[in-house]
């Protein structure tokens, strides 16, 4: 049997990487394919551990988040357990696999405190995605859709979210230099009208 595809979706906080991860698997399952939506954080015990991380239901004690440093572990922990449980499985079986959010950012966003090599090294033995695309919007746009209000907690958010950006533009020139496929797509374009042109330029490329 041919092994599916593995596409990713990436983007800033509020660029819409879950609703375009939906359309996706919608276009490919319209052209006759068997297509699974999947994402990171993932589903699984990792992935789940994450999220109480996220929401602050799970810490140090007294108020105190978990380390850059134990979260960029249990990011690629969760990734190799995605992948091994999940993503590996589903393509063997022939299916195409669409995950929201993927390597890339870890690159970005836990480059915010650490070093690019160091997650690069964490992460050196996962799948390379098929093809990856970046839905791109202004700094500011993610930080509004996030609905921040008080001043400086939007300062904050506003702050990281442009560093987030740059940092998802370097990762994806090294991406791009070892040879994975990333397209850039203006992710400020009303919701179907990008998933239109997702599907055009993107699904293009795959020979769909
Ligand atoms: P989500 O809001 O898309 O579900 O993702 C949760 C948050 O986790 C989002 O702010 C991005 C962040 N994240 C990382 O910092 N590193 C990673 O490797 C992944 C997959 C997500």
């Amino acid at each position: 049997m041919e092994r599916g595809k593995f596409l990713v979706v990436e983007g800033l906080d509020g660029a819409g990487t879950t609703t375009q991860t939906a359309f996706l698997v919608a276009a490919l399952r319209r052209r006759g394919l068997t297509a699974h939506a999947t994402c990171e954080p993932s589903k699984g015990p990792v992935g789940v551990l994450i999220r109480q991380v996220l929401s602050g239901r799970l810490g140090l004690g007294g108020g105190k988040a978990l380390s850059p440093q134990t979260m960029a572990l249990l990011f690629a922990a969760d990734r190799e357990d995605h992948l091994e449980a999940e993503i590996k499985p589903a393509l063997a079986q022939g299916h195409w696999v669409v995950s929201d959010r993927y390597m890339l950012s870890s690159l970005a966003y836990q480059h915010v405190s650490l070093s690019m090599n160091w997650i690069a090294t964490l992460n050196e033995h996962a799948l390379v995605p098929d093809g990856t695309v970046f839905l791109r919007i202004e700094p500011e746009l993610a930080a509004s859709r996030m609905g921040m209000r008080p001043q400086v907690e939007l300062y904050e958010a506003l702050e990281t979210q442009r560093k987030v950006a740059e940092n998802y533009e370097r990762a994806i020139a090294i991406r791009r230099q070892v040879g994975e496929h990333i397209i850039c797509v203006e992710g400020s374009l009303p919701k179907e009208q990008l998933s239109r042109h997702i599907e055009e330029v993107f699904l293009g490329y795959l020979g769909l």
